[in-house]
């Protein structure tokens, strides 16, 4: 008789997983259905057990049964109140002279644009995030929440308190990841936070941060009862240092005051002009400044109306526009072959910063505004990173030109264009090639075209964090035709870029070193720099987790669509990008794999559960949205494909179901009804 040995890993791993899952079922039955079994001793001993054994475990960021972002409402124990506005500084006198009796000393914090969220701590851990949505009810988007970096689950003080903040994205973030796809960092960070089901195409949580400018405490008579007391702090920039010290990043303050209603006045449009300079050199969108009465029970003499509090104002950049004349429109070609309008204008001062390029976005937008060459044309700035031109105003006059100055102060001088519509290109403007038209975008198909070669390596060099190889080098490096392709800058030699213009010894080898440091990287690393169209870092990551070496990436074929699509987050229109993305660049792909040492990755383990194996194709009207039914069955470990064949498992069908239902049938695959699919899971 043989026996299996058991090791001491072994024994830790079995009491891993009881642990984890102990603390699921009873996280449950705590935070979703108000019905303990164990006491909270009992709990917090499994919860420090886990910890201890494994730091890391995923299920101490669990909370509960996972909510599907946006699905569950959720009342805010305290309402989430607006801002009274203002945008002039008589109504900031009005406002200082309105408080006055119950201080002068006022927080000032930017006024981030972004999205609000509500943290919901109980006993020190994050037990739910929440929308702020009407005010008084919100949605539950705590899964999402949970991905954003700066946000953590337990505070070192174990008591209950609700956090309120502005989540946000960095703009060097937007403007490298999603400029292309979002209009601004808000809508992306609203997004990304409501959406349910992870898609790096469409924005990552991961990539925003949160900025609190609110806490407040469940009083004592509601709080659980083994919660410590709730905290008392005398002023609001106390209870801010404290949120510091729970690791908690608060939105950047400072304390202004005055001694009487004239200097408080002025101190308070002292930092509106403060940040009207800094506006443009901060990291997040803001869109103005918030003040608010420091001296917390005063706060609660001054009270609220049902809209806003008494005590705090929100100061508005005044909205800025500008008027100037379109004097041209150039087209440039970008690293995925999008040719892009870019409105070449009259110097203009918008916000602070003189602007004399601006992008058009895509030959769409284009067409919708109906501009002409030699248009004046009205430019605004509402909190979106770059001047949007919004509307032509007609024929410009030559004095719609005067009095117009450079940003290096040097005065303009131009003839006002002969008015004409844009030419809009058919030929790519750096190679020649025939544009086609891939929605509202002019897209060059040439993946050898100069402009597209330089970009992507530039993209390259960035995703490998190689920064001795900037904008100027890989210029230098194309003109003089030593690199025609990517993997051409791993052949360069210490010589050849001593050979360059201003490339001293040191520079070169620097770049020399950073090339060398680069040519052992993973397979997820290369599919991310290599930047194929629609295809980011995370889903990059997602790919090398199911495809895990290279030759099997240069070998992708069709019959791998299937186990793509299987992969979370992943659409048919990913994975087919991904496959035509390395279809087109196989020659590229095959150099860098013997010019690299391409390390493979371990295989993602798909999730497990009762569907696991099973393949599933869904048609017909049905109750639930598809592809709420498709993240169903992909969370039981299903898949989901999109035609019925003879190797399918299951077809759902509902109602009015037409050729699929009638093909399944044919191939003798299993028909099942929602409800059906309901009892499976079950
Ligand atoms: S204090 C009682 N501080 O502005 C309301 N709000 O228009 C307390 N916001 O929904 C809010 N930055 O999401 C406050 N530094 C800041 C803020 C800020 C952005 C947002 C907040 C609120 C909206 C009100």
């Amino acid at each position: 008789m043989g026996w299996i040995e058991f090791g001491p890993d072994d024994v830790t791993t079995a009491r891993i997983a009881v642990l984890a899952e102990q603390i699921a079922h009873h996280s449950h039955l705590y935070y979703n259905e108000a019905a303990p079994e164990i006491s909270d001793a009992e709990f917090d001993a499994l919860w420090d057990e886990l910890k201890s054994l494994d730091s890391e475990h995923p299920q101490l960021r669990r909370v509960g049964a996972p909510v599907s972002p946006g699905s569950v409402k959720v009342e805010h124990r305290f309402p989430m109140r607006s801002l009274d506005k203002a945008t002039s500084d008589d109504e900031i006198a009005h406002f200082v002279s309105e408080t006055t009796a119950h201080g002068r000393r006022f927080v000032a914090q930017p006024k981030l644009d972004g999205s609000a969220l509500s943290l919901e701590y109980r006993r020190g851990r994050l037990v739910r995030a929440a929308t702020r949505g009407s005010g008084e009810r919100g949605e539950d988007v705590t899964s999402n929440a949970l991905r954003i970096p700066n946000i953590p689950d337990c505070l070192s003080w174990k008591g209950d308190c609700h956090i309120r903040g502005e989540v946000v994205m960095h703009l060097d973030v937007f403007r490298e990841k999603y400029a292309d796809i979002a209009p601004n960092p808000r809508n992306l960070a609203a997004g990304s936070l409501r959406q349910k089901k992870i898609d790096a195409g469409k924005g990552d949580a991961s990539d925003l941060a949160f900025h609190a400018y609110d806490v407040l405490f469940i009083p004592n008579d509601e709080k659980h009862p083994d919660s410590p007391d709730a905290l008392h702090f005398e002023n609001d920039s106390e209870s801010i240092e404290w949120l510091r010290e729970m690791g908690i990043t608060p939105a950047e303050e400072v304390v202004v005051e005055g001694t009487d209603d004239e200097s408080t006045i002025a101190a308070l449009l002292g930092e509106t002009k403060r940040w009207t300079q800094g506006r443009d050199s901060a990291a997040w969108e803001i869109d103005g400044v918030v003040f608010k009465l420091d001296h917390l029970e005063k706060r609660e003499l001054l009270g609220q109306t049902a809209h806003h509090p008494r005590w705090a104002l929100a100061w508005k950049f005044p909205p800025e526009e500008a008027t100037t004349v379109l004097l041209d429109i150039d087209w440039q070609t970008g690293r995925t072959g999008a040719v892009t309008p870019v409105a070449r204008v009259a110097p203009v001062v918008v916000s602070g910063v003189t602007v004399e390029n601006t992008t058009l976005h895509n030959v769409g937008e284009v067409e919708r505004l109906g501009i002409s060459i030699g248009d004046k044309v009205r430019l605004v700035r509402r909190g979106d990173v770059i001047p949007k031109i919004i509307e032509s105003m007609g024929a410009a006059n030559t004095s719609d030109l005067e009095g117009r100055f450079h940003a290096d102060g040097e005065q303009f001088v131009n003839e006002l264009p002969t008015r004409a519509p844009p030419q809009i290109p058919t030929e790519c403007p750096e190679c020649d090639t025939k544009l086609g038209l891939d929605g509202a975008f002019l897209r060059c198909s040439n993946l050898s075209c100069p402009a597209r070669l330089s970009r992507s390596i530039l993209y390259w060099c960035r995703a490998l964090e190689m920064d001795g190889i900037g904008e100027k080098l890989v210029e230098q490096l194309c003109e003089a035709n030593l690199v025609n392709s990517i993997p051409d800058i791993y052949r360069l030699t210490t010589e050849q870029l001593q050979s360059l213009d201003r490339m001293a010894e040191k520079s070169a080898s620097n770049v020399m070193n950073q090339l060398d440091g680069t040519r052992k990287i993973s397979l997820d690393t290369f599919l991310s720099a290599l930047g194929l169209p629609g295809i980011g870092p995370e889903l990059a990551t997602a790919f090398a987790g199911e495809i895990c070496n290279i030759d099997a990436l240069i070998g992708l074929s069709d019959d791998d669509l299937e186990r793509l699509v299987a992969i979370e987050g992943v659409g048919d229109t990913v994975a087919r990008s991904l496959m035509t993305g390395i279809s087109d660049r196989v020659e590229m792909v095959t150099d860098f794999s013997e010019i690299l040492t391409i390390t493979s990755v371990t295989k993602t383990e798909s999730p497990a559960g009762p569907l696991i194996g099973l393949s599933f194709c869904i048609t017909g009207t049905l109750n639930r949205p598809r592809k709420e039914i498709a993240l169903t069955i992909k969370a039981a470990g299903g898949k989901v494909v999109s035609t019925v064949s003879g190797k399918l498992d299951y077809l759902i069908a509902g109602e009015n179901a037409g050729s699929k239902l009638d093909k399944a049938k044919r191939l003798d695959v299993i028909i099942l009804t929602e409800s059906d699919l309901k009892s499976m899971l079950d």
